[in-house]
């Protein structure tokens, strides 16, 4: 079972304050209630997972967190500071970001490149003659290859995006999220449709990124949730049916008949 790992943040502490927190979190659409009344924390340095059978409000909780939907009801505090009415571009800046979505990667133009502009939507506002120095051009080259490198993807640096793997475009996505200098990451289902190669090489992939950053995940793989997440949520009907490691979650009786009923055993 995976332990809690500490991190390498600033101050050195081990992995325990909360990042990321849901009270009461609720959303209905038209008088529907998708997601009802969570609860939510996840802490520093930690891989949280989010799961739970079709239909649970995975998806609507997480594009509640990600600040794409507004909640119906509740709170959402990043670092201590209520998030609830403000716009994903704005957490991003506060160093929450949502993976994935977010990132657009450009089909063609090479693996470099397309972190190199990341890089560079990141300090835009920078004036002109800022961006014609060379040495700033030969920095931003050299970050965009040590983020390149950081995700398994020098041999490929300068390949057009176009032409990766499912698996390697999702390392590449990655990268470009990267650039902007996350704390913490949101992931939404990382491996879906991956094969078994991918799925390894992005799990690898998602563990190193979590040396010095808290991810929160919502993942369909169980045995993916099983050997990265040192923390779980299992939401059912728009609500928490338990939390804790994967021992405890997938031994709890009320998650198996929730998986059962779902017809996902
Ligand atoms: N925009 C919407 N309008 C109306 N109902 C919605 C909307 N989005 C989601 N729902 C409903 O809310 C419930 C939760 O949906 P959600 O997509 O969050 O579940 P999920 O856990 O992500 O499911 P899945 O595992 O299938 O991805 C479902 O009953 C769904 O039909
Ligand atoms: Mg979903």
């Amino acid at each position: 079972m995976p332990e809690i790992r500490p991190t390498d943040d600033a101050t050195g502490s081990a992995g325990g304050e909360i990042v990321l927190q849901a009270e009461g979190l609720s959303k209905n659409f038209a008088g529907f209630s998708a997601v009802s009344g969570v609860d939510l924390a996840v802490r520093r340095g930690t891989i949280h997972a989010l799961i739970g059978p079709n239909g649970a409000g995975k998806t609507t909780c997480f594009n509640l967190l990600t600040k794409f939907l507004t909640p119906t009801g509740g709170v959402i505090r990043y670092m201590g500071r209520d998030i609830t009415r403000m716009k994903p571009a704005d957490v991003a800046r506060l160093g929450l970001v949502r993976s994935f979505q977010i990132s657009a990667v450009f089909p063609n133009l090479t693996v470099k490149e397309n972190v190199r502009i990341a890089l560079q939507r990141r300090i835009r506002g920078s004036s002109l003659d800022f961006w014609r120095s060379e040495s700033v051009l030969h920095a931003l080259d050299q970050d965009a290859l040590a983020l390149v490198e950081d995700v398994g993807l020098s041999a490929y640096a300068e390949h057009l995006a176009v032409e990766l793997s499912y698996g390697r475009k999702r390392a590449l996505e990655i990268a470009t999220t990267l650039a902007l200098k996350p704390d913490m990451l949101l992931l939404d289902e990382p491996m879906a449709g991956m094969g078994h190669e991918d799925i390894d090489r992005t799990a690898a992939l998602i563990k190193r990124v979590s040396r010095n950053r808290t991810i929160l995940m919502v993942e369909h793989n169980l045995s993916v949730v099983a050997s990265l997440s040192d923390r779980i949520t299992v939401l059912a009907r728009g609500q928490v049916l338990s939390e804790g490691d994967y021992a405890t979650v997938s031994t709890n009786p009320r998650v198996i008949e929730a998986y059962i009923g779902a017809g996902h055993a």
